[in-house]
Order: structure tokens, then C-alpha cells, then sequence
């Protein structure tokens, strides 16, 4: 697919058919979400590969019942390795360069679904102290994102969005 088709045709879907996929597809779309830029190559992020069912039911309960993460065959948790950055660039890589490092990695898997024909979501609402609990995050790392994986039982219309022109400010504000 062209680039501008894959960006085109990605949607936020929250409906999965029950229908696996090969880890190897999972793998390679997180070496994909790897290539994204990060703040003094510093790679201020991880990722945790999930697919027990219980522990995905468990991300359902901890991300106030969005039941559709446990439809997924893959999740994925996209973690801000804010400690790895903070080394370098103190609170400013703390609190910001590690969430931008996972949010690019992110985006990048976003789009890698959408090349090898599958689905996503990013999901920002969950309690993230319970999510470190569950999976046993360490300090200095922050989940930032959960990404279920699947094939798409569901094609949303695209939701209104504002024109570019009314958000870019042309030499000023
Ligand atoms: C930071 C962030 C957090 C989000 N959190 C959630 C979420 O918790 N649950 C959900 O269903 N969608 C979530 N979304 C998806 C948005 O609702 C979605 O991107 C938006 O409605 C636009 O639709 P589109 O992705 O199809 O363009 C989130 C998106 C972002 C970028």
C-alpha cells in the first residue's frame, strides 16, 4: 500500500473477529514501531507483548471495561522508558522526550497494522497504577498506551476531523 492509502485507511477499531495471528506479524510490526525517531537516540521506550487471555481480561478491568482489548489475539503496551531518557536530559526527558519516544513508536505500529491488513487502537484511558501492578512494570517506566492486535470485525466511517488549515498557523500564531 502507498503511504498516503495506509494513513488514509487507518481508523480506531474496537471490534476484533476471533481469528489469530502469527507472532512473527506482531514482532515485526513492533521492529517497525522501533524505526520511529526518539530524543538523542536514546530509545526511551519498551514494549510488552501480551496474549494470555486472562491478563488481557485483567487490561479490560483496568481500563475501565473496554472489553475489546480481550477480542484481540495481540496486545500490545507501549511504555515511556522515562528513566532511560532522564539519564541523558534530565526532567525534561523524564516528563516529556520518553512519552514522545513511545507516542512516535506508537504511531509508527498504528500504521504497520494497517500495512499488513489488520486493526488497532490506542487506548489512553486506563488506570495506570494498576496497569504497573499487573505486569509488573518497574519504577521509572510509564505505560503510555494499549494496543490490542487483530483482524477488524468493524469498519468505522471516519470521524469529522477540522481542516489542517484551521490548526496551522502560517509564520505565527
Ligand atoms: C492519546 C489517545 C488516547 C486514546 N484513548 C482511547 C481509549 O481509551 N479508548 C478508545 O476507544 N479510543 C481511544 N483513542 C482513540 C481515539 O478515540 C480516536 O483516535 C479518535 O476518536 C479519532 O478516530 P480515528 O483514530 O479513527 O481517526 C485514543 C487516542 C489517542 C491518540
Amino acid at each position: 500500500m502507498e503511504f498516503k492509502e495506509v494513513a488514509e485507511k487507518r481508523r480506531s477499531v474496537r471490534s476484533f473477529e476471533q481469528k489469530e495471528i502469527p507472532k512473527e506479524d506482531i514482532e515485526e510490526i513492533i521492529e517497525i514501531g522501533h524505526t520511529a525517531p526518539s530524543a538523542g537516540n536514546r530509545q526511551a521506550r519498551d514494549f510488552i507483548l501480551i496474549s494470555d487471555q486472562k491478563e488481557k481480561e485483567k487490561l479490560v478491568e483496568n481500563a475501565y471495561g473496554q472489553s475489546f482489548i480481550a477480542e484481540a489475539p495481540w496486545v500490545i503496551i507501549a511504555c515511556a522508558h522515562q528513566k532511560r531518557s532522564a539519564e541523558r536530559y534530565g526532567e525534561r526527558g523524564r516528563d516529556l522526550y520518553s512519552i514522545q519516544d513511545a507516542s512516535a513508536a506508537v504511531e509508527n505500529i498504528l500504521l504497520a497494522v494497517v500495512d499488513k491488513g489488520y486493526a488497532s487502537v490506542w487506548i489512553g484511558a486506563f488506570e495506570e497504577e494498576k496497569v504497573k501492578v499487573q505486569l509488573d512494570i518497574p519504577e521509572g517506566v510509564r505505560p503510555v498506551a494499549i494496543l490490542p492486535i487483530g483482524y477488524p470485525d468493524e469498519t468505522p466511517t471516519a470521524p469529522k476531523k477540522m481542516d489542517a488549515d484551521e490548526l496551522t498557523h502560517h509564520g505565527e500564531w
